[in-house]
C-alpha cells in the first residue's frame, strides 16, 4: 500500500465509521461538497493526477486496484511501478470507443469534504463537452506540464472556465520531478500564466508545484520541494472557501408543467432555479405581470413551508391567474429581465456554422422560443483573448453575439444566476443543440449609446413642468400626437410614403411633420456617419426630437433606415410605447437596388461607399412591427390608406 494511503485522515475516518456508522452517514449527508473541473491535455498528467487523488483517498475498489497493479507490470509507463494514470485511463479508453466523448464524473471524499471531479476531455474538438462539465463546477484544477509551460490548451481551458463563471483556479504545475524540482521553472511558469490571466475575470488563482506520478504535493507535502511553502493540492481543495454555488437571493421558478388533478386543483410544477420560496409569499408571474400569493408548496409529495434552489416543487396560488408552461414565477420586488434581446457569449457546437439571421429555437429554463442570432459582435481568439471580427461561428468557436428572441423571454445575467442566465440554441431542422450560451446583459444595457443609463452630465438641472397639460394640447390639436416610425432599406420607399402620408394628414387638418434621414443629417446630425455607433446615436437623437415634437402636440413621421432592432427599441423607449408606431417598409434588396433613387447602390457596388445597408452593413427586419407595408406589391396610396386606417383606430 502506498505511503499516502496510510495518511492520517483515512485512518481516522475508518475508525469513525467503525465507532458510529449512523453518525458518520448523517455527517456525510450534510457535509459540504466541492465539484471541480480537472483541465489539461492527456500529456499534462491529468489522468495520473486524478488516479493519484482517487487512490490516495481510497476511492478505488480492491479489484480495480489489483487490475491496475497487474497492468502496471505489463504496460505501465513507470517501469513496472504503480501507475495511477491506469486507474483513469481504463475508463477513458472505454469512453473513447464510444461515439460521444463525454465528461466523466468521479467521486471521492476526505474527512472534510466530498469531492466530485469533472474529468473533461482536453482536446479542442471537445470544447463543448468541457463547457458542459465546467458549467456546474466551482473550481478548476488546471494542469501544466512543467517541461512544456503554458500552452495554447492551457489558455483555452482557462478562458472557457472563466467564461463559465468558475471563480477559483488552482494551477497545478505537474511533472516537477522531470525538471529536477526546480523553483525557477515553477516561478517562470507562474509569471507566464499570471500575465495571461490578468485578462480573465478570475481573481483567486493559486499555484502548486506537483508530481502526480511521484505523489509530491498532491496529498502529502514534498520533501523534494522545500522551497514551496504552500499547502499540497488536496489540502488546498479541502480548505478553499467556495461559499454556496447556489443563488439563494433571487427567487425564480420556471414553470415546467401545470398539474390538474381535479376541477379544484391547479398546481404548478418546476425546479426552483434560485432563491427561496415560502408559503404565503407574494409572487408575480412573468411575462404576464399578474400577481398572486403562494397558497401551498409541496416538495417530494410533502407539504412544506419553504423550498429553495434546486428543489423540485409543486405550488398552488391564491388566485386563479393564467400561469402556463414557460412562465417564470418571481417576487414583485426582484424581477428578472423580460426582453426580446440580449447579449451573450456563445460556444458554437454545430457542425454547420452559426450565422446571423438563421432561425433557431432558444431554450432558456422552461421557455422555448423561436430566436435568431441578430449579430455576431466578434469571435474570441482563444489563445490571445483578442477579439476578431467574424461573419460566422465555426464548430468550437466562442463568440459574443446578440440574440433576438421572437417573443420576450425572462432571464438574468449568467454571472448572477447560472440557471436563468444560460441557454441553448437548437437547430429546428435537425433538432440538434448547436450552441450553449451565457447571457451577459440585455442588449439595451450593453449597446453603444452615449447616454444609456447615464444621468445628465450636470447634476444642477431640474425638470420645468409646462402649465399646458398634454390633454389640453391634444384637445387644441384635435388628435393624438404619435410618431409613425418608417424603417426599411434605402430605396424601399420610406421617403415617398412619408411625403404622401404628410400630405394626406395635413389635408385632413392634422399637424404632421416629417423627420427624414437625409435631412436630419444636414443639420442636427451632420457630425454622424454610418458606423454602427453613429447610426445608434442618429436614432437616439431623432427619437428625442420626435418625443419633443409629440409633446408639442405634433404627429411625427420619422423616415430612417434604422437598421438595428435595438436602436428602434430604444427609440420606442424614448418616445413611449403608446406613441410609437413601428412601420416596416418592405422591399427586397434586388428591387431597392433596381430603384436606386439616389444612385447609392451603384456607388456601393463600385466600392465607392462602404458600410451601405443591405450591401455590406446589416438590416435587421422588424420582428413584430405594428404595420407592414409591402411596397413591391402595393401602390403608395394603398400603403398610406393602411397607415391612415391604423391611425384612425387609435384612441
Ligand atoms: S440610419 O442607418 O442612420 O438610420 P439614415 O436613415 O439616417 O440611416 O440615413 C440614410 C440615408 O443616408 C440613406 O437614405 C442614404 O441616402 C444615405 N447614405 C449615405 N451613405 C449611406 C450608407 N453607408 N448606408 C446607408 N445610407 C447611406
Amino acid at each position: 500500500m502506498g505511503k499516502a494511503a496510510e495518511c492520517g485522515y483515512v485512518v481516522r475516518e475508518e475508525n469513525e465509521i467503525r465507532r458510529n456508522l449512523a453518525a458518520y452517514l448523517r455527517r456525510q449527508e450534510t457535509r459540504d461538497r466541492l465539484r471541480f473541473l480537472a483541465a489539461g491535455s492527456v500529456d499534462d498528467g491529468k489522468s495520473t493526477l486524478i488516479g493519484r487523488l482517487l487512490y490516495d483517498c481510497r476511492a478505488i475498489y480492491e479489484d480495480q486496484l489489483g487490475a491496475v497493479m497487474q497492468a502496471g507490470q505489463l504496460y505501465g509507463t513507470t517501469g513496472g511501478g504503480f501507475d495511477p494514470a491506469l486507474l483513469t485511463d481504463g475508463l477513458k479508453a472505454e469512453r473513447e470507443q464510444g461515439i460521444t466523448i463525454d465528461v466523466a464524473y468521479r467521486y471521492f471524499s476526505t474527512a472534510k469534504r466530498n469531492f466530485i471531479i469533472c474529468d473533461a476531455p482536453g482536446h479542442e474538438q471537445y470544447t463543448r463537452n468541457m463547457a458542459t462539465g465546467a458549467s456546474r463546477c466551482s473550481l478548476a484544477v488546471i494542469l501544466i506540464d512543467a517541461a512544456n509551460g503554458v500552452r495554447p490548451q492551457t489558455r483555452r481551458h482557462s478562458f472557457i472556465c472563466s467564461l463559465l463563471g468558475i471563480r477559483h483556479f488552482i494551477i497545478a504545475v505537474n511533472k516537477m520531478d522531470k525538471v529536477g524540482y526546480g523553483e525557477r521553472v515553477f516561478r517562470a511558469i507562474k509569471r507566464d500564466y499570471e500575465n495571461f490571466a490578468a485578462k480573465l475575470t478570475v481573481h483567486d488563482i493559486s499555484f502548486i508545484p506537483i508530481s502526480a506520478l511521484k505523489g509530491d504535493n498532491v496529498v502529502d507535502g514534498s520533501a523534494n520541494m522545500p522551497w514551496f511553502r504552500g499547502a499540497p493540492l488536496l489540502a488546498a481543495l479541502e480548505e478553499i472557501s467556495i461559499g454556496s454555488d447556489m443563488n439563494l437571493i433571487d427567487f425564480r421558478l420556471p414553470v415546467q408543467y401545470v398539474l390538474r388533478r381535479n376541477a379544484d386543483f391547479r398546481g404548478f410544477a418546476g425546479t426552483v432555479a434560485s432563491g427561496v420560496l415560502r408559503r404565503g409569499d407574494e409572487i408575480i408571474s412573468l411575462p404576464s405581470g399578474r400577481k398572486t400569493a403562494i397558497n401551498s408548496l409541496t416538495v417530494a409529495g410533502e407539504e412544506c413551508r419553504e423550498a429553495f434552489a434546486s428543489q423540485a416543487v409543486v405550488v398552488t396560488t391564491a388566485d386563479e391567474i393564467d400561469i402556463s408552461r414557460g412562465c417564470m414565477l418571481a417576487r414583485p420586488d426582484n424581477l428578472p429581465t423580460v426582453d426580446n434581446f440580449f447579449d451573450a457569449n456563445l460556444v458554437w457546437m454545430g457542425t454547420s456554422p452559426g450565422i446571423s439571421g438563421k432561425n433557431f429555437i432558444l431554450r432558456l429554463s422552461s421557455q422555448t422560443v423561436p430566436a435568431e442570432i441578430s449579430r455576431i459582435r466578434y469571435r474570441f481568439e482563444v489563445n490571445s483573448l483578442h477579439r476578431r471580427k467574424a461573419g460566422e461561428l465555426m464548430l468550437n468557436d466562442i463568440g459574443r453575439v446578440e440574440i433576438t428572441a421572437h417573443r420576450p423571454v425572462c432571464f438574468d445575467c449568467y454571472s448572477r444566476n447560472k440557471p436563468t442566465g444560460s441557454f441553448i440554441l437548437i437547430d429546428p431542422s435537425t433538432n440538434g443543440t448547436v450552441a450553449a450560451g451565457m447571457i451577459i446583459a440585455s442588449s439595451a444595457e450593453t449597446h453603444f449609446d452615449r447616454t444609456a443609463g447615464k444621468d445628465p452630465v450636470s447634476a444642477n438641472i431640474s425638470w420645468e413642468k409646462s402649465a399646458v397639460t398634454a390633454a389640453a394640447r391634444r384637445q387644441l390639436f384635435g388628435h393624438k400626437p404619435v410618431t409613425v416610425w418608417l424603417t426599411g432599406l434605402s430605396g424601399s420607399g420610406k421617403s415617398t410614403l412619408a411625403q404622401a402620408l404628410e400630405l394626406e394628414l395635413t389635408g385632413r387638418g392634422i399637424k404632421a411633420f416629417i423627420l427624414d434621414g437625409d435631412n436630419i443629417r444636414h443639420g442636427l446630425n451632420k457630425d454622424l456617419g454610418f458606423s454602427e455607433a453613429d447610426r445608434t446615436e442618429n436614432i437616439r437623437r431623432v427619437a428625442e426630437v420626435a418625443k419633443l415634437m409629440n409633446s408639442a402636440g405634433l404627429l411625427v413621421i420619422a423616415a430612417f433606415i434604422s437598421p438595428f432592432r435595438k436602436d428602434r427599441k430604444h427609440a420606442e423607449q424614448i418616445i413611449g410605447r403608446d406613441k410609437f408606431i413601428e412601420v416596416y417598409v418592405k422591399a427586397g434588396i434586388a428591387v431597392c437596388r433596381q430603384r436606386d433613387p439616389k444612385g447609392l447602390y451603384g456607388k456601393a457596388a463600385a466600392g465607392k461607399i462602404t458600410g451601405f445597408t443591405g450591401i455590406d452593413s446589416p438590416y435587421e427586419v422588424p420582428v413584430s412591427p405594428d404595420i407592414e407595408l409591402d411596397t413591391e406589391k402595393n401602390r403608395a396610396e394603398d400603403c398610406v390608406a393602411q397607415i391612415m386606417k391604423y391611425l384612425g383606430s387609435l384612441r
